[in-house]
């Protein structure tokens, strides 16, 4: 039977999609009152046709989150296989102040300029997009009501709850993939599941990220980073500030987000081959590379403090986000997994040293944020990979209600897991979780 579904699910794998590229007049602030308008912006978005059959009546929406949106991700080909299931039409649309969907120009994100950036607008942009194309859809499709899918990952994840949470009665079911639902201001979770994974390779390797750690804060203290930062051709991003506390962040979190993007076995791996932290140090140097993890202007104070961006510079506006709202500092637990000075003392200098914003900015007051589980809504499924460290900001199996929640198992399965293309080496787990997605969104899309 397992091998049956397997082939089937493999399958699917070889199909085609064109996409096309709109534009959407959005408005920039949705709670102004009428005498402060402050006037539209141009949100980006895509839609794919190929599968669509009106008379299903339904629509898949892909959020992107805090990075520009590549329209359909080639790398992330699941949910369009789930839409052409169902004959939906697939939609991606991009999220504010990201990418090309600018309220300013290039050189306009001054901190006071910001102020449009949070949860809520995004969501009211979700809410308005979905009005806009119904209007659309109902005058080519006279007599179908559409019912919408919103899936997404990570950040967009937890948009994809939200929205089906506050505007119930436009969306049909969310698919909440990694959903980051829950504002943490000092995240220790986050360090002590960098942990437990890396337990998963053994002690050593446990060990060997410990080693890389000490390695760095030693050199810190030593006002010598100069040898480590040049393994990562990192000096000179790092240059701008005096205080270099930006580099154990940064260190730490190419070998965290190794471990959080499916790459666990492979760090350890190569560290547990070297035996001292300046050779371990080169690996992780090598893998970041190799995996577009270590590119230091999205740590660097410098970069994220100025103003001019490409459509691709992200980390000032993500940031914005998290040191506003969210939190999710991610502070050292009992297990050390990174320095001890990086705790919420460091956070707070961070946000300030990068955004200088007039008066001060202090941490985020995430209880009143308004995101937390008593608010989130119905018909929502929650899924998880196993060794991602983000998953406790998220929605986890032993909540005690009756969302469905599927925690993924599997060796190297971590954030937004399920979302990548289907491949033949995928752990048996994963294929399975896949299959079950798949009918579960079809019982959330009969319950509607
Ligand atoms: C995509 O568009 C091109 C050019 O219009 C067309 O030749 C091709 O058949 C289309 N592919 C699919 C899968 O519809
Ligand atoms: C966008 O909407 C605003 C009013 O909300 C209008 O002034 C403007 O002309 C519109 N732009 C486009 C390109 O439709
Ligand atoms: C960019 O936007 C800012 C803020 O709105 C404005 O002050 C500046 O003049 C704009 N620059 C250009 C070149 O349009
Ligand atoms: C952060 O959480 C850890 C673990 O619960 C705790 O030891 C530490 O005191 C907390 N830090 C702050 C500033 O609250
Ligand atoms: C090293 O970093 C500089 C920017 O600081 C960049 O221009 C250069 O291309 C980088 N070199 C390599 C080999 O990545
Ligand atoms: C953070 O660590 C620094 C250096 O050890 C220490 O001075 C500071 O009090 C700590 N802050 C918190 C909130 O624990
Ligand atoms: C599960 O989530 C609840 C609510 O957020 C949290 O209190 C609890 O610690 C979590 N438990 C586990 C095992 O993840």
């Amino acid at each position: 039977m397992v091998n049956l579904l397997i082939l089937l699910s493999l399958t699917f794998l070889s199909y085609a999609y064109n996409q096309t590229l709109f534009i959407f007049n959005q408005t920039l602030d949705h709670f102004h009152v009428p005498y402060q308008d402050a006037g539209t912006f141009p949100q980006r978005y895509w839609i794919v046709d190929n599968y669509f059959n009106p008379s299903y009546g339904l629509v898949f929406l892909y959020l992107c989150g805090e990075y520009e949106c590549p329209g359909v991700d080639p790398t992330r080909l699941f949910p369009l296989q789930v839409a052409k299931d169902n004959k939906a039409r697939f939609v991606v649309l991009e999220h504010r102040y990201y990418g090309e969907s600018l309220p300013y120009n290039y050189s306009g994100m001054l901190p006071q300029l910001l102020t449009y950036l949070n949860a809520e607008q995004a969501l009211a942009d979700i809410a308005q997009f979905i009005r806009f194309l119904n209007g659309e859809m109902a005058l080519t499709n006279p007599g179908v009501s559409f019912k919408w899918v919103v899936v997404g990952g990570s950040y967009a994840g937890g948009l994809s709850g939200w929205v089906k949470t506050r505007y119930p009665d436009l969306v049909a079911v969310s698919w909440a993939s990694s959903a980051v639902v829950r504002p943490i201001l000092n995240f220790t979770d986050f360090d002590k599941q960098v942990y437990l994974s890396a337990l998963k390779s053994g002690q050593s390797c446990v060990n060997a990220i410990r080693a890389v750690n000490s390695l760095v804060e030693t050199q810190y203290l030593a006002n010598n980073l100069g040898p480590v930062t040049d393994i990562f051709n990192a000096t000179a991003a790092f240059q701008g500030t005096p205080d270099k506390r930006p580099v154990l962040f940064y260190i730490t979190d190419i070998m965290a987000e190794l471990i959080q993007y499916g790459h666990r076995t492979e760090l350890c791996d190569a560290l547990i081959a070297v035996d001292n932290a300046w050779d371990m140090l080169k690996e992780v140097a090598i893998l970041g590379d190799e995996y577009g993890m270590a590119d230091p202007t999205g740590y660097a104070v410098n970069s994220l403090g100025s103003f001019v961006w490409t459509p691709s510079t992200a980390g000032r506006q993500w940031w914005w986000q998290q040191c506003t709202q969210f939190g999710w500092m991610q502070t050292p637990s009992e297990y050390q997994m990174r320095s001890k000075y990086l705790n919420l003392t460091f956070w707070d200098w961070y946000c300030n040293a990068i955004y200088n914003y007039p008066g001060g900015l202090p941490l985020p007051d995430v209880d009143i944020a308004g995101y937390d589980l008593n608010y989130l809504g119905t018909n929502i499924l929650y899924t998880n990979g196993d060794e991602d460290p983000w998953q406790w900001a998220g929605i986890n199996v032993t909540s005690t209600d009756a969302r469905p929640v599927l925690l993924i198992k599997c060796e190297n399965c971590g954030h937004c897991v399920e979302l990548y293309t289907p491949a033949p080496t995928d752990p048996i787990e994963l294929t399975r979780a896949r299959i079950n997605i798949r009918s579960l969104i079809s019982k959330l899309l009969r319950n509607n």
